[in-house]
């Protein structure tokens, strides 16, 4: 593959000429971590309608209609994620800081890159493991141990003819009321704004990058999207890593898994 070990070197020119790397990721990055993405043929999005499960009212109106669905859903989202480890992915971007700056903007809600060591993380679709007020604070933390627990105990309602009243008890670690109000899970479904604070320090992390990286993401979802334009408006270098992807609107396109691009790129910029 002449062009790939081309386009491989140039793009580790430029990681090495940069102060200032940006990641954008998306559920590519964690699929080789066992977490399925949202739109490849065995995406979130291909098994469960968006209209059912991709909103706050869809969510509440699946629960009513068919509370086994919705802990299907749940047990389909929650079970990779609490049981995923960083992968060679992750953990190169997480060495990368070694050599240069680096800002991670991504749209996963798995935890999966602080978890490999990275230090600058801007969650712009939330994370699983808070919970939020409805206006949007911080609530409280949300731990690994207390999902599996809320797994366990969804596995046990499914199917019992109590499970549309014991559904909303199980899964009060991540929904419930408090003594804030309610709170729900820090995650951005969608018709949900992007957390102001969160989203403008993405922008400008994005503004001063000399390099993106973006990795992992079908750019299908707004205002995300934008953030590799707005790179380029801003005269930084796009490196774009996808299997799926052989061309886009980055300078470079770098065909193949994360898992196996991104731990070859960094060394190579970096022996
Ligand atoms: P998608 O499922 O839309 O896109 C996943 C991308 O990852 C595709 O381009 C795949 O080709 C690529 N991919 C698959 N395996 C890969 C691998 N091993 N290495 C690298 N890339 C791989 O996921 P996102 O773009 O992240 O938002 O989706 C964006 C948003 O849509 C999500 O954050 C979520 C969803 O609806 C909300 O819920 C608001």
């Amino acid at each position: 593959m002449p062009d790939y070990q081309q386009h491989l070197q140039l793009a580790a020119d430029f990681l090495r000429n940069a102060d200032h790397v940006v990641a954008f990721t998306g559920a590519g990055i964690s699929a080789e971590s066992g977490i399925p993405t949202f739109r490849d043929d065995d995406g979130f999005w291909q098994r469960y309608p968006p209209e059912h499960f991709a909103t706050w009212d869809g969510l509440f109106a699946t629960l009513t209609r068919d509370p086994d669905g919705l802990i299907d859903f749940l047990l389909a989202v929650l079970e990779p994620i609490v049981e995923a480890a960083p992968n060679p992915a992750h953990v190169a971007l997480a060495q990368l800081e070694r050599h240069v700056n680096v800002t991670i903007i991504t749209q996963n809600v798995d935890a999966l890159h602080q978890e490999a060591g990275s230090t600058v993380v801007k969650e712009i679709h939330g994370t699983l493991f808070e919970t939020v007020t409805l206006t949007g604070s911080f609530e409280h933390l949300v731990t690994r141990q207390e999902v599996r627990k809320v797994i366990e105990e969804l596995k046990e309602i499914r199917g019992q003819s109590f499970v549309r009243t014991r559904l909303p008890l199980v899964i009060r670690p991540l929904l419930g009321i408090g003594r804030r109000g309610p709170y729900r899970p820090n995650l951005v479904l969608f018709g949900d704004g992007l957390n102001d604070t969160t989203w403008e320090a993405a922008l400008a992390a994005v503004r001063d990058a000399s390099v993106m990286l973006t990795v992992g993401t079908s750019g299908e979802v707004m205002p995300a999207a934008t953030l590799p334009r707005e790179a380029r408006a801003a005269g930084a270098r796009l490196v774009t890593i996808d299997p799926e992807v052989d061309s886009g609107e980055g300078d470079i396109c770098l065909q193949g898994r994360a898992g196996d691009v991104l731990p070859q790129l960094v060394n190579t910029a970096f022996p």
